[in-house]
């Protein structure tokens, strides 16, 4: 029988730590997935295993080669879950300082002149980085609007930006503020349509958790992801590069493989981790494709997590049942507005007149917990043009339930009474 996700929920929610309670304050609903997913109880135990052995990779003996296959294992299940066959995966500090290695590679090492072009859509971690290495490789920086009606920026406007001397180019996938995917292939294809060569680097740190992931579709030279945020945990980023991008002259040890992105001794447990990662992705995709090959049920998987987010976000704009959705509620303001299939879980509102932190607080007073974001440096870009000072996000998972949204529906009820 081919499942439904709220049919497998107790299965999906036994799979989580800290699915239902938080440690510090204990009963809570957890809306605030965009600051950082749950992690899956196998992500825990393989962490915990590896933080105790002693061995390094790159040895002759057993335990070595063991964490070296381990690696090699990861890499292979992470280009199933991204969609890839070329290129290659490696890990660094953070997504944002991983975004800005990619972003520093192609900016140095691409051919001198032209311009480097990036969008106001996008989280600081790129356009910083863009706008960074823009100056010190001495191109000018062309920036792309996005629109405040949709909360998204498109392929026609990248178009209208980019030229024939674009070297590299920045998009974001899914925007942690406006909750808003743009279609990365579409973009990709306007800016190679004038500029064939340039290097691609895609944020895609929010996208991640919400649908399947097809880099070879998207024809591009990055795609960089923070664990944390989908379903691994902190501690690493990872990013994926394009043999053309490696290609290019980038920082390296005197005399080391040519080929090499790692700095370093890698963590093998975070490898070890996106393996789990990707062990769930095919558990949860086998329930909806009788399909025996493992890509196939990891786009599956990536399918009905975005259709059972979709039913989520849907629920708590427009209500269930008698509960009123957020676009009912007098003075509520939803970015991106209130039908915009371009939505991935994730809701940010503001009620005029009320400082969001106050909902937020009155949210996390009945056991909810989401997040303000403020017009600062990580989202003024989006509020500013909005004219807006703050906003209360509310971010979900496709371990949420309708219940969740009813419990949140019933508290906003409370608190705008
Ligand atoms: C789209 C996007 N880019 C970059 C970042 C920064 O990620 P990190 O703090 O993991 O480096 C985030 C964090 O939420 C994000 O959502």
């Amino acid at each position: 029988m081919i499942e439904t996700i709220p049919n497998l929920m107790p299965q999906i929610r036994d799979r989580f730590a800290h699915v239902d309670t938080c440690p510090f304050t204990g009963e809570r609903i957890f809306f605030e997935n965009a600051g950082g997913a749950l992690t899956l109880k196998s992500v825990v135990d393989t962490s915990a295993k590896f933080a105790a052995i002693p061995d390094n990779q790159g040895r002759d003996n057993a335990a070595s080669h063991a964490l070296v296959d381990i690696i090699k294992t990861a890499k292979s299940d992470a280009a199933d879950l991204f969609g890839v066959t070329g290129g290659q995966f490696f890990v660094g500090e953070s997504g944002t300082e991983l975004l800005f290695r990619v972003i520093r590679s192609a900016a140095m090492g691409a051919q001198d002149g032209g311009n480097i072009v990036g969008s106001t859509f996008e989280h600081p971690a790129s356009r910083s980085a863009a706008l960074h290495w823009a100056q010190h490789s001495d191109r000018p920086y062309l920036s792309v609007a996005h629109h405040n009606e949709t909360g998204l920026v498109t392929a026609d406007d990248y178009a209208a930006v980019v030229d024939a001397k674009t070297r590299v180019a920045t998009i974001l996938h899914s925007s942690p503020v406006t909750g808003m995917g743009v279609d990365v292939a579409a973009i990709s294809a306007a800016i190679r349509a004038v500029a064939p060569e340039c290097f691609i680097i895609v944020d895609g740190i929010q996208n991640a958790a919400h649908g399947a992931i097809d880099i070879e579709s998207y024809d591009i030279d990055g795609y960089v992801v923070s664990p944390y945020k989908m379903f691994s945990r902190h501690g690493y980023g990872f990013a994926w590069v394009s043999d053309r991008l490696t290609a290019l002259s980038h920082e390296q040890l005197l005399n080391g493989p040519k080929e090499a992105w790692e700095f370093g001794t890698r963590d093998t447990g975070s490898y070890a981790t996106m393996s789990d990662v990707v062990s769930y992705l095919d558990w949860l995709g086998g329930h909806f494709s009788t399909s025996t090959d493992r890509r196939e049920r990891l786009v599956t998987a990536g399918h009905a997590i975005l259709a059972h987010e979709t039913e989520l976000t849907n629920a708590m704009i427009h209500g269930i049942g008698n509960l009123k959705g957020l676009a009912q509620i007098d003075g509520v303001e939803i970015i991106g507005g209130i039908d915009n299939p371009k939505r991935k879980g994730l809701v940010s509102f503001r009620i005029q007149g009320r400082p969001s932190s106050d909902i937020v607080t009155a949210l996390n007073d009945r056991g909810i917990r989401t997040h303000t974001r403020k017009a600062d440096h990580y989202s003024g870009g989006i509020l500013n043009p909005l004219g807006w000072s703050d906003c209360v996000r509310v971010s979900v998972c496709h371990y949420n339930t309708l219940d969740e949204i009813r419990a949140f529906l019933t508290a906003m009820q409370d608190i705008t009474a």
